[in-house]
């Protein structure tokens, strides 16, 4: 029985989205951390006081404990000798068959195994299919450790990239899959100031929905039922993105709303009203990967898992069909100029992985358009993908992309994107039109302010636009400039 915050000695291999947050969320609730990465030049940038994501709290967390309580090494076998838990936070990216690659598990399973002197907890943190915790505990045996040395566990993250701080640190739930008591207790000591409360009493802690009085609950399952509720969690949301997704389609061939319908199928408490909101579909690094991890799962199982299959091409669909949204309201698209309003896969974020926003404009950059892009994170890293060029431009603000375009469009949810100023929004435009992947604005408004709007699943002019009727628009009154 855990019963009072001590401090435990935390190994974290990788440095990711996953391995940095959890690394800097274990320092803030007291314990010792070393976070160890093979990039020498990124654990250089990280212990130089860099921050290589954008992610909300992470820099306080990170300049509150590094050089204290953190510490960052290329050195495995040294963090990992020191350390009584190892957390393995590395990549499981998605091979050609759909199935995660474990590789990178695979060898850094061997490298603690060959460093490893005195009873560890290894902890699974990484997405990874079911009997990973098995392969792991294969791997160390075979490299000669003794099985009273070791214990291998599961403790899936839940972590929303832009929110991963907070969802860390105010859990809906901690899911700790331990075979063993010794594991499980290391695991809950780890965890203790969450689920005891007192982490929110605490000067300075990250606020969020959690209290003293309402800390995370804890829930103690086997390894196997941990790996599957990470997965099984993950493709359950993308069904019901992909379930709204077609909701709202046929919406609009019905010409309801599917912002109502929404809000009326998640007030039923068994469904719940979050990932119901339709748009261009889901991506990220997440979704796509773990659905198709899953599926495989289940093939190899012998279970036949289609549902899975319709979710990705429903999602794929999705796509398309805001583009042929886009094509009905331009009518043609060679030198079409268009204004970009994001480009990470949701708001929030610099991670553009599996963006759909990045499938759109290669879309439309290969059909001969103009783009002038704007994300408030995420040009960056977008630039690695298309870098800037003569029909790709990236700009500032808002407004510097819609200058003088034949159309707008808005491909994730950025909050500051959502309260444009509509008047100089209008002036900006060259033909003022909205195209809104994430359903931003009301339709009613948006046609007050003067603007073609077209979005998903909304009733509106969700028709095919008459491309003369288009041409005489309102313009400004300095005339659109050709
Ligand atoms: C997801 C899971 O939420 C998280 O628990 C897991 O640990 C990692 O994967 P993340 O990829 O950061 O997190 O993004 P999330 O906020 O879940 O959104 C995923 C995608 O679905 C985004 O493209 C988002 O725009 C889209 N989405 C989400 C919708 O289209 N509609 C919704 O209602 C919700």
């Amino acid at each position: 029985m855990v019963e009072k915050n001590e401090s435990v000695t935390i190994a974290v291999v990788g440095s990711g989205y996953v391995g940095l947050v959890a690394a800097a969320c274990f320092a803030e609730i007291g314990h010792r951390v070393v976070c160890v990465d093979n990039d020498e030049s990124k654990v250089r940038m990280l212990h130089d006081g860099g921050v290589p994501i954008h992610e909300e709290h992470l820099p306080e967390l990170l300049s509150r404990h590094r050089g204290k309580t953190l510490e960052f090494t290329s050195d495995l076998r040294a963090a990992t000798q020191s350390a009584q838990a190892i957390f393995i936070a590395v990549g499981t990216p998605q091979s050609q068959t759909g199935s995660a690659d474990l590789s990178y598990v695979d060898a850094v399973a061997s490298e603690i195994a060959r460093s490893m002197d005195s009873y560890k907890v290894i902890v699974e943190k990484s997405t990874v299919p079911v009997y990973t915790n098995e392969w792991i505990r294969r791997v160390i045996e075979r490299n000669g450790v003794p099985k009273d040395l070791f214990d291998v566990t599961s403790n899936p993250e839940f972590l929303r990239e832009g929110t991963a701080v907070v969802d860390f640190l105010h859990a809906d739930r901690i899911v700790i899959g331990a075979a063993t008591e010794t594991a499980a207790d290391l695991l809950k000591k780890i965890y203790l100031p969450l689920t005891s409360g007192s982490y929110y009493n605490v000067v300075g802690s990250v606020p969020g929905p959690r209290t003293n009085v309402d800390p995370p609950p804890i829930l103690h399952t086997s390894t196997k039922a941990a790996e599957i509720i990470k997965h099984a969690s993950n493709a359950l949301l993308a069904t019901k993105i992909s379930f709204i997704n077609v909701v709202a389609n046929i919406c609009e061939a019905a010409g309801a709303d599917v912002e109502e319908v929404a809000r009326g199928i998640g007030m039923d408490t068994r469904i719940g009203p979050k990932f119901l909101r339709a748009g261009v579909g889901y991506g990220g690094s997440c979704f796509p990967k773990d659905v198709a991890a899953f599926r495989h799962v289940a093939e190899q199982v012998g279970v036949d898992f289609g549902l899975l299959h319709e979710v990705e091409k429903i999602n794929e669909e999705q796509k398309q069909r805001f583009f042929q949204k886009i094509r009905s309201a331009l009518w043609t698209f060679r030198a079409k100029k268009i204004g970009v309003l994001g480009l990470a896969f949701k708001g929030g974020t610099d991670d553009v992985r599996e963006s759909p926003a990045l499938d759109i404009v290669k879309k439309l950059l290969s059909e001969g358009c103009v783009i002038c892009a704007h994300d408030p994170a995420a040009a960056g890293r977008c630039k690695e993908v298309i870098p800037e060029g003569p029909t790709m431009r990236y700009v500032d603000d808002p407004y510097a992309a819609a200058q003088d375009a034949d159309a707008l469009l808005i491909l994730n949810d950025w909050q500051e994107f959502a309260e444009l100023d509509l008047a100089k929004l209008h002036y900006t435009l060259r033909y003022p039109i909205v195209i809104d992947g994430r359903n931003l604005y009301d339709p009613t408004t948006m046609t007050n302010a003067g603007f073609t709007y077209l979005s998903v699943g909304r009733p509106g002019l969700t028709q095919p636009l008459d491309p003369v009727s288009a041409f005489f628009l309102p313009r400004r009154r300095d005339g659109a400039k050709a």
